[in-house]
Protein backbone atom coordinates (compact mmCIF):
# COMPACT_ATOMS: atom_id res chain seq x y z
CA UNK A 1 0.00 0.00 0.00
CA UNK A 2 3.25 2.70 -0.92
CA UNK A 3 1.83 6.09 -1.99
CA UNK A 4 2.77 5.30 -5.52
CA UNK A 5 0.00 2.49 -5.95
CA UNK A 6 -2.89 4.66 -4.73
CA UNK A 7 -1.21 7.47 -6.94
CA UNK A 8 -1.52 5.36 -10.22
CA UNK A 9 -4.96 4.15 -8.98
CA UNK A 10 -6.18 7.24 -8.85
CA UNK A 11 -4.91 8.30 -11.76
CA UNK A 12 -6.04 4.78 -13.50
CA UNK A 13 -10.00 5.67 -12.58
CA UNK A 14 -9.65 9.66 -13.78
CA UNK A 15 -8.19 8.12 -17.12
CA UNK A 16 -11.39 5.60 -17.33
CA UNK A 17 -13.71 7.83 -16.35
CA UNK A 18 -12.51 10.48 -19.50
CA UNK A 19 -12.41 8.27 -21.59
CA UNK A 20 -15.73 6.72 -21.03
CA UNK A 21 -17.79 7.89 -23.96
CA UNK A 22 -21.79 7.23 -23.05
CA UNK A 23 -23.13 7.01 -19.53
CA UNK A 24 -23.21 3.35 -20.03
CA UNK A 25 -19.62 3.34 -20.42
CA UNK A 26 -18.87 5.42 -17.45
CA UNK A 27 -20.86 2.65 -15.05
CA UNK A 28 -18.78 0.36 -16.32
CA UNK A 29 -15.70 2.16 -15.19
CA UNK A 30 -17.39 3.11 -11.99
CA UNK A 31 -17.34 -0.41 -11.21
CA UNK A 32 -14.22 -1.56 -12.29
CA UNK A 33 -12.45 1.35 -10.35
CA UNK A 34 -15.39 2.13 -7.10
CA UNK A 35 -16.78 -1.26 -6.97
CA UNK A 36 -16.17 -4.37 -4.51
CA UNK A 37 -13.32 -4.98 -6.42
CA UNK A 38 -11.85 -2.07 -7.23
CA UNK A 39 -8.30 -1.52 -5.98
CA UNK A 40 -9.09 1.36 -3.33
CA UNK A 41 -12.06 -0.45 -1.98
CA UNK A 42 -9.46 -3.83 -1.46
CA UNK A 43 -7.22 -1.31 0.08
CA UNK A 44 -9.78 0.18 2.91
CA UNK A 45 -10.97 -3.26 3.83
CA UNK A 46 -7.49 -4.31 4.20
CA UNK A 47 -6.73 -1.31 7.09
CA UNK A 48 -8.37 -3.86 9.51
CA UNK A 49 -5.42 -5.79 9.74
CA UNK A 50 -2.62 -2.95 10.28
CA UNK A 51 -1.48 -1.33 13.70
CA UNK A 52 -3.29 1.54 14.50
CA UNK A 53 -0.08 3.82 13.90
CA UNK A 54 -0.15 2.27 10.29
CA UNK A 55 -3.88 2.59 10.13
CA UNK A 56 -4.35 6.46 11.06
CA UNK A 57 -1.58 7.55 7.98
CA UNK A 58 -2.65 4.80 5.34
CA UNK A 59 -6.53 5.25 6.22
CA UNK A 60 -5.59 9.14 5.28
CA UNK A 61 -3.85 7.75 1.62
CA UNK A 62 -6.64 6.04 0.67
CA UNK A 63 -9.48 8.38 2.32
CA UNK A 64 -8.28 11.48 -0.20
CA UNK A 65 -7.74 8.61 -2.78
CA UNK A 66 -11.65 8.11 -2.60
CA UNK A 67 -12.45 11.20 -2.46
CA UNK A 68 -10.43 12.16 -6.00
CA UNK A 69 -11.78 8.94 -7.44
CA UNK A 70 -15.26 10.41 -6.47
CA UNK A 71 -14.68 13.83 -7.89
CA UNK A 72 -13.37 12.58 -11.49
CA UNK A 73 -16.24 10.30 -11.35
CA UNK A 74 -18.43 13.39 -10.75
CA UNK A 75 -17.16 15.15 -13.31
CA UNK A 76 -17.02 12.33 -16.01
CA UNK A 77 -20.90 11.93 -15.00
CA UNK A 78 -21.98 15.84 -15.21
CA UNK A 79 -20.20 16.02 -18.37
CA UNK A 80 -21.75 12.98 -20.03
CA UNK A 81 -25.59 13.64 -18.93
CA UNK A 82 -25.00 17.12 -20.33
CA UNK A 83 -23.84 15.38 -23.90
CA UNK A 84 -26.81 13.11 -23.73
CA UNK A 85 -29.12 15.71 -23.21
CA UNK A 86 -28.48 18.02 -26.33
CA UNK A 87 -28.13 14.81 -27.93
CA UNK A 88 -31.84 13.68 -27.00
CA UNK A 89 -32.68 17.44 -27.81
CA UNK A 90 -31.64 17.39 -30.78
CA UNK A 91 -32.86 13.60 -31.99
CA UNK A 92 -35.85 14.16 -30.69
CA UNK A 93 -36.82 17.44 -32.21
CA UNK A 94 -40.16 18.32 -33.05
CA UNK A 95 -40.91 20.76 -35.87
CA UNK A 96 -44.74 22.28 -35.14
CA UNK A 97 -44.68 24.00 -38.56
CA UNK A 98 -44.73 20.35 -39.98
CA UNK A 99 -48.20 19.67 -41.76
CA UNK A 100 -49.75 17.26 -39.53
CA UNK A 101 -50.54 13.51 -41.16
CA UNK A 102 -54.55 14.09 -41.69
CA UNK A 103 -56.68 10.99 -40.84
CA UNK A 104 -60.38 10.64 -42.57
CA UNK A 105 -62.86 10.98 -39.37
CA UNK A 106 -65.80 9.48 -41.70
CA UNK A 107 -68.96 11.77 -42.48
CA UNK A 108 -72.66 10.84 -42.94
CA UNK A 109 -74.08 9.19 -46.35
CA UNK A 110 -75.83 11.88 -48.85
CA UNK A 111 -78.89 9.91 -47.78
CA UNK A 112 -78.33 10.50 -44.14
CA UNK A 113 -77.50 13.95 -44.99
CA UNK A 114 -80.83 14.60 -46.69
CA UNK A 115 -83.03 12.84 -44.57
CA UNK A 116 -81.52 15.24 -41.56
CA UNK A 117 -82.77 18.11 -44.06
CA UNK A 118 -85.97 16.91 -44.94
CA UNK A 119 -86.38 16.13 -40.71
CA UNK A 120 -85.11 19.27 -39.81
CA UNK A 121 -87.52 21.70 -42.26
CA UNK A 122 -90.57 19.39 -41.07
CA UNK A 123 -89.31 19.87 -36.96
CA UNK A 124 -89.51 23.69 -37.41
CA UNK A 125 -92.75 23.47 -38.35
CA UNK A 126 -94.16 21.26 -35.73
CA UNK A 127 -94.11 18.23 -37.07
CA UNK A 128 -92.74 14.73 -35.28
CA UNK A 129 -90.63 12.73 -36.63
CA UNK A 130 -91.40 8.43 -36.85
CA UNK A 131 -89.83 5.31 -36.97
CA UNK A 132 -90.98 2.15 -37.44
CA UNK A 133 -89.83 -1.44 -37.54
CA UNK A 134 -88.23 -2.35 -41.66
CA UNK A 135 -89.97 -6.05 -40.08
CA UNK A 136 -93.70 -4.99 -40.88
CA UNK A 137 -96.84 -6.78 -40.13
CA UNK A 138 -98.59 -7.55 -43.93
CA UNK A 139 -101.78 -6.06 -42.29
CA UNK A 140 -100.04 -2.87 -41.34
CA UNK A 141 -97.74 -1.86 -44.64
CA UNK A 142 -101.14 -3.39 -46.82
CA UNK A 143 -104.58 -3.91 -45.49
CA UNK A 144 -104.89 -0.82 -43.14
CA UNK A 145 -103.89 1.09 -46.08
CA UNK A 146 -106.93 -0.36 -48.09
CA UNK A 147 -104.45 -2.13 -50.34
CA UNK A 148 -106.61 -5.12 -50.67
CA UNK A 149 -105.18 -8.73 -50.96
CA UNK A 150 -105.49 -8.96 -54.83
CA UNK A 151 -103.13 -5.92 -55.30
CA UNK A 152 -100.17 -6.50 -57.73
CA UNK A 153 -98.27 -4.82 -54.76
CA UNK A 154 -98.46 -7.72 -52.38
CA UNK A 155 -97.18 -10.11 -55.30
CA UNK A 156 -93.80 -11.72 -54.51
CA UNK A 157 -92.60 -9.95 -57.55
CA UNK A 158 -92.59 -6.68 -55.51
CA UNK A 159 -92.69 -7.73 -51.75
CA UNK A 160 -90.50 -9.74 -49.86
CA UNK A 161 -92.01 -12.03 -47.56
CA UNK A 162 -90.47 -13.38 -44.54
CA UNK A 163 -90.90 -17.07 -43.86
CA UNK A 164 -92.84 -18.80 -42.79
CA UNK A 165 -95.08 -17.20 -45.09
CA UNK A 166 -98.05 -17.74 -42.59
CA UNK A 167 -96.53 -14.66 -40.19
CA UNK A 168 -97.80 -12.43 -42.38
CA UNK A 169 -94.66 -10.63 -41.53
CA UNK A 170 -93.34 -8.34 -44.39
CA UNK A 171 -89.95 -6.24 -45.06
CA UNK A 172 -92.13 -2.86 -45.48
CA UNK A 173 -92.36 -2.07 -49.58
CA UNK A 174 -93.20 1.52 -47.81
CA UNK A 175 -92.99 4.08 -45.06
CA UNK A 176 -96.75 4.54 -44.65
CA UNK A 177 -96.99 1.84 -42.18
CA UNK A 178 -95.68 4.42 -39.98
CA UNK A 179 -98.42 6.54 -40.72
CA UNK A 180 -100.90 3.89 -39.66
CA UNK A 181 -99.28 2.76 -36.55
CA UNK A 182 -98.82 6.82 -35.69
CA UNK A 183 -102.57 7.06 -36.41
CA UNK A 184 -103.45 4.09 -34.07
CA UNK A 185 -101.66 5.53 -30.79
CA UNK A 186 -102.14 9.22 -31.12
CA UNK A 187 -105.14 11.43 -31.13
CA UNK A 188 -105.28 13.88 -33.96
CA UNK A 189 -104.17 16.74 -34.40
CA UNK A 190 -101.27 14.74 -35.84
CA UNK A 191 -98.66 16.29 -37.78
CA UNK A 192 -95.95 13.80 -38.39
CA UNK A 193 -92.69 12.73 -40.75
CA UNK A 194 -91.71 9.06 -40.71
CA UNK A 195 -87.90 8.96 -43.25
CA UNK A 196 -86.82 5.22 -43.34
CA UNK A 197 -85.75 2.31 -45.23
CA UNK A 198 -88.04 0.32 -47.13
CA UNK A 199 -87.51 -2.77 -49.52
CA UNK A 200 -88.54 -4.14 -53.30
CA UNK A 201 -87.95 -7.18 -54.99
CA UNK A 202 -86.07 -5.02 -57.38
CA UNK A 203 -82.84 -5.72 -59.44
CA UNK A 204 -80.30 -2.80 -58.62
CA UNK A 205 -79.82 -0.66 -61.62
CA UNK A 206 -79.00 3.03 -62.79
CA UNK A 207 -82.72 3.97 -61.41
CA UNK A 208 -83.83 0.90 -58.46
CA UNK A 209 -82.35 -0.42 -55.95
CA UNK A 210 -83.91 -3.01 -53.57
CA UNK A 211 -83.35 -1.23 -50.41
CA UNK A 212 -84.37 2.33 -50.76
CA UNK A 213 -85.63 5.30 -48.57
CA UNK A 214 -88.73 7.12 -48.77
CA UNK A 215 -90.39 9.97 -46.31
CA UNK A 216 -93.62 10.13 -45.66
CA UNK A 217 -96.01 13.02 -44.16
CA UNK A 218 -99.28 12.92 -42.50
CA UNK A 219 -101.39 15.69 -41.36
CA UNK A 220 -104.60 14.90 -39.63
CA UNK A 221 -106.43 18.00 -38.18
CA UNK A 222 -110.13 19.52 -38.31
CA UNK A 223 -110.62 21.07 -41.33
CA UNK A 224 -107.60 19.84 -43.82
CA UNK A 225 -107.74 20.39 -47.04
CA UNK A 226 -106.06 19.87 -49.96
CA UNK A 227 -104.64 23.54 -50.29
CA UNK A 228 -102.86 22.78 -47.22
CA UNK A 229 -101.16 19.91 -48.84
CA UNK A 230 -100.22 21.78 -51.84
CA UNK A 231 -99.00 24.84 -49.48
CA UNK A 232 -96.33 22.22 -47.63
CA UNK A 233 -95.77 20.64 -50.54
CA UNK A 234 -94.38 23.90 -51.99
CA UNK A 235 -92.30 24.94 -49.39
CA UNK A 236 -91.31 21.54 -49.12
CA UNK A 237 -90.12 21.60 -52.55
CA UNK A 238 -88.92 25.22 -52.50
CA UNK A 239 -86.98 23.68 -49.34
CA UNK A 240 -85.19 21.18 -51.05
CA UNK A 241 -84.73 22.68 -54.70
CA UNK A 242 -84.62 26.41 -54.21
CA UNK A 243 -86.70 29.27 -54.33
CA UNK A 244 -87.73 29.15 -57.84
CA UNK A 245 -89.12 25.71 -58.07
CA UNK A 246 -92.71 25.24 -59.17
CA UNK A 247 -95.08 22.24 -57.99
CA UNK A 248 -97.78 20.69 -59.79
CA UNK A 249 -100.16 18.18 -58.85
CA UNK A 250 -101.28 15.35 -61.41
CA UNK A 251 -104.73 12.83 -61.28
CA UNK A 252 -103.65 9.87 -59.79
CA UNK A 253 -104.38 6.56 -57.82
CA UNK A 254 -103.19 5.63 -54.60
CA UNK A 255 -105.59 3.30 -52.38
CA UNK A 256 -104.87 5.13 -49.04
CA UNK A 257 -105.65 8.50 -50.66
CA UNK A 258 -109.00 10.10 -52.24
CA UNK A 259 -108.16 12.00 -54.20
CA UNK A 260 -105.13 11.10 -55.10
CA UNK A 261 -102.27 12.96 -57.08
CA UNK A 262 -98.38 12.70 -58.19
CA UNK A 263 -96.50 15.69 -57.21
CA UNK A 264 -94.21 17.40 -59.69
CA UNK A 265 -91.53 19.71 -59.49
CA UNK A 266 -90.34 21.68 -62.28
CA UNK A 267 -86.93 21.81 -62.05
CA UNK A 268 -83.93 22.38 -64.30
CA UNK A 269 -86.52 23.69 -66.99
CA UNK A 270 -88.35 20.57 -66.94
CA UNK A 271 -91.88 18.53 -65.15
CA UNK A 272 -90.18 15.56 -63.03
CA UNK A 273 -92.15 13.35 -61.08
CA UNK A 274 -91.31 13.91 -57.66
CA UNK A 275 -93.49 11.38 -55.11
CA UNK A 276 -97.57 11.06 -54.70
CA UNK A 277 -99.61 12.24 -52.60
CA UNK A 278 -103.49 12.74 -51.82
CA UNK A 279 -106.28 13.49 -48.74
CA UNK A 280 -106.10 10.12 -46.72
CA UNK A 281 -108.89 8.07 -47.66
CA UNK A 282 -111.74 8.09 -44.82
CA UNK A 283 -111.84 3.96 -44.88
CA UNK A 284 -107.95 4.28 -43.81
CA UNK A 285 -108.94 6.80 -41.21
CA UNK A 286 -112.11 5.18 -40.06
CA UNK A 287 -109.51 2.10 -39.48
CA UNK A 288 -107.52 3.67 -37.08
CA UNK A 289 -110.39 4.72 -35.21
CA UNK A 290 -110.61 8.61 -36.30
CA UNK A 291 -113.78 10.12 -36.64
CA UNK A 292 -114.37 11.13 -40.54
CA UNK A 293 -117.09 13.62 -39.68
CA UNK A 294 -114.74 15.40 -37.51
CA UNK A 295 -111.31 15.29 -39.21
CA UNK A 296 -109.21 15.10 -42.44
CA UNK A 297 -106.50 14.72 -43.40
CA UNK A 298 -103.32 15.33 -46.37
CA UNK A 299 -100.44 12.78 -46.42
CA UNK A 300 -97.79 12.57 -49.21
CA UNK A 301 -94.29 10.69 -49.62
CA UNK A 302 -91.63 10.31 -51.57
CA UNK A 303 -88.07 8.81 -52.33
CA UNK A 304 -85.20 9.80 -51.09
CA UNK A 305 -82.63 8.39 -53.51
CA UNK A 306 -84.71 10.17 -55.80
CA UNK A 307 -85.06 13.52 -53.95
CA UNK A 308 -81.33 13.34 -54.23
CA UNK A 309 -80.99 12.03 -57.28
CA UNK A 310 -82.57 15.17 -59.21
CA UNK A 311 -81.36 17.65 -56.75
CA UNK A 312 -77.85 16.98 -57.92
CA UNK A 313 -77.88 15.40 -61.32
CA UNK A 314 -76.97 12.18 -60.29
CA UNK A 315 -77.70 9.44 -63.25
CA UNK A 316 -76.56 6.00 -61.46
CA UNK A 317 -77.85 4.83 -58.53
CA UNK A 318 -74.50 2.40 -57.97
CA UNK A 319 -73.31 5.40 -57.02
CA UNK A 320 -75.96 6.12 -54.00
CA UNK A 321 -75.29 2.11 -52.88
CA UNK A 322 -72.38 1.52 -53.22
CA UNK A 323 -70.49 3.19 -50.88
CA UNK A 324 -67.31 4.48 -52.90
CA UNK A 325 -65.40 7.56 -50.83
CA UNK A 326 -64.72 9.80 -53.99
CA UNK A 327 -69.36 9.85 -54.22
CA UNK A 328 -69.87 10.63 -50.69
CA UNK A 329 -67.01 13.24 -49.98
CA UNK A 330 -68.46 15.74 -52.50
CA UNK A 331 -71.18 15.95 -50.11
CA UNK A 332 -69.59 17.16 -47.05
CA UNK A 333 -69.17 15.02 -43.99
CA UNK A 334 -72.90 16.59 -42.93
CA UNK A 335 -71.59 16.75 -39.38
N1 LIG B 1 -96.42 4.88 -50.39
C1 LIG B 1 -96.43 5.31 -51.76
C2 LIG B 1 -95.46 4.47 -52.58
O1 LIG B 1 -94.58 3.88 -52.01
C3 LIG B 1 -96.08 6.77 -51.88
C4 LIG B 1 -97.16 7.61 -51.34
C5 LIG B 1 -98.14 8.09 -52.15
C6 LIG B 1 -97.23 7.89 -50.00
C7 LIG B 1 -99.13 8.89 -51.67
C8 LIG B 1 -98.23 8.68 -49.50
C9 LIG B 1 -99.18 9.17 -50.35
O2 LIG B 1 -98.33 8.97 -48.22
O3 LIG B 1 -100.17 9.95 -49.85
O4 LIG B 1 -95.56 4.43 -53.75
Amino acid sequence: MNPADIASWISDAQKAFAAASDLDALKVARLAHTGDKAPVSLASRALGSLSSEEKASAGKLIGDAKAEIAKALAQATEKLEIERDAKVLLEEVVDITLPVQRTHRGGLHPISIIKNEVSDFFIEQGFSVEEGPELESGWLNFDALNIPADHPARTMQDTFFIEPIESGVVLRTQTSPVQIRSMLTQEPPIYMICPGRTFRADELDATHSPVFHQVEGLVVDKGITMAHLKGTLDNFAQHMFGADVVTRLRPSFFPFTEPSAEVDIFFNGRWIEWGGCGMVNPKVLATCGIDTDVYTGFAFGMGLERTLMVRHGITDMHDIVEGDLRFTRQFGVGL
